[in-house]
């Protein structure tokens, strides 16, 4: 068979999309660029065409594609040993749970690969500590969680989700979820108030998906000292805002939270590996026991070498101090465009999570045409829902690329001025 002949090298960018059309599920709409190579915040098309990365996989390449130090703890422990699963321990999972955990401080860590598990692994521990601990009567337990949230894919997740795309015709639906509005504390403590069978409240501190949405200043720690006082969990989901990307190592850290359950994930591997992260203190964590939960691949010695390297890369590369001081930057800048433009309407975010808002309806189909513009133009970024579009490089980015960056994306707006 020649298609099984030839090596993805061979092939051109119409013949790869045609192919993953004809054989991959449809579950994704992407961009019409293939890329096959990636150094930094940069990457390359099939062509040879390079452009700056502006998603980072969904912030998953914090620490720029294929950082050497996190490349070269993988190719080592792949070549050690790569997976004995749970049934025996192996000599990278505990000094990567040491080190995990004391970055982060929490007694103990439970280790996963996707985002999505780890949420899962939160929503389940949550539930056994309210019945285990709190005192919840079986199968009364109920979890708050947001409008608008983006939790990942799975039945009980999509399941207090309203986004009638990820929801329809997948049902029936796992019960015991409370839907609140985000940023709105009055509605927490209601929520809260409601019924003695709260377990937690489940929260992104920004929420990345819906369209980087950035609550109040104040919500984060109100909505803890509102659980506190409720005896419920606070569950903060940082897949996509940790390791360093709103300018701290956690997104609650800009408000000196400390959750009560900590999700990560993407980039706590640099995107190299899929690694994801649930931590907990003993009094929450000791109440899974064996055969409770687990995954073969998760806490395995490739993933463990691979995140310790990724969250040294964080640390020593000041990443966060980074995104922090260019955040700045790329809001001014763009802010004193939007200012004067008509086509885009709000610049907004943290550190290097952004969005510009464009000036059209959720249905059109400009902020995907503006994305196809800025293709063109050497930079790669998508829309979320429908008329605003994401900005995340990679945190390894510098001042002068940042700068170009900006140029890129004003000159492509301006293109689009009505
Ligand atoms: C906040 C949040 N939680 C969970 C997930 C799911 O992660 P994964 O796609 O690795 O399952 C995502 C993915 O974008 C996310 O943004």
């Amino acid at each position: 068979m020649a298609v099984l002949e030839k090596t993805s090298r061979h092939f051109g960018t119409e013949e790869i999309i045609n192919l993953e059309n004809k054989y991959g599920a449809h579950n994704y709409h992407p961009l019409p660029v293939v890329l096959s190579r990636g150094e930094g915040v940069y990457v390359w098309d099939v062509e040879g065409k390079k452009y700056y990365d502006f998603l980072s996989a969904y912030s998953a390449v914090n620490q720029g594609h294929c950082h050497p130090k996190i490349v070269n703890a993988m190719i080592s422990q792949a070549q050690t040993l790569t997976l004995t699963s749970r049934a025996f321990f192996n000599d990278q999972l505990g000094p990567y749970e040491k080190y995990i955990t004391e970055t982060f401080g929490f007694d103990k860590v439970l280790p996963m690969n996707t985002g999505a598990e780890a949420v899962e692994t939160a929503l389940k521990l949550c539930r056994k500590w309210a019945y285990e601990v709190k005192g919840v009567e079986e199968h009364e337990a109920q979890i708050i969680v947001c409008e608008g949230n983006f939790h990942g894919r799975t039945t009980t997740i999509i399941s207090f989700s309203n986004d009638e795309n990820a929801r329809k015709n997948f049902g029936p639906y796992t019960a015991g979820f409370i839907k609140i509005a985000y940023d709105d504390l009055d509605a927490l403590e209601e929520a809260l108030s409601s019924t003695k069978n709260i377990a937690g409240f489940l929260v992104e501190p920004i929420q990345g998906e819906a369209g980087v949405y950035v609550p109040s200043e104040g919500y984060l720690a109100k909505a803890k000292a509102l659980c506190e006082k409720h005896n419920a969990l606070f569950i903060a989901d940082e897949v996509q805002t940790g390791i360093a990307r709103t300018g701290k190592l956690l997104a609650v850290h800009h408000e000196n939270v400390q959750p009560d359950i900590l999700i990560l994930g993407k980039a706590i591997s640099g995107g190299v590996y899929p690694v994801s992260a649930v931590l907990a203190n003993d009094s929450i964590m000791n109440v899974i026991k064996p055969g409770q939960h687990g995954s073969t691949f998760g806490g395995n010695p490739v993933a463990a070498a691979v995140a310790v390297a990724a969250l040294e890369v964080v640390k020593d590369e000041k990443l966060a101090e980074n995104a922090e001081n260019l955040g700045k930057i790329f809001r001014e800048k763009i802010g004193q465009f939007v200012e004067k433009s008509n086509i885009a309407t709000l610049v907004r975010g943290k550190g290097l999570l952004n969005a510009i808002v464009i000036n059209d309806t959720e249905e059109s189909d400009t902020a995907w045409n503006i994305c196809m513009r800025l293709r063109d133009n050497g930079l790669l970024a998508k829309p979320t829902h429908g008329n605003i579009i994401r900005f995340a490089p990679p945190l390894v980015m510098n001042e002068e690329q940042l700068l170009d960056c900006v140029s890129i994306i004003i000159n492509t707006l301006k293109e689009f001025e009505k």
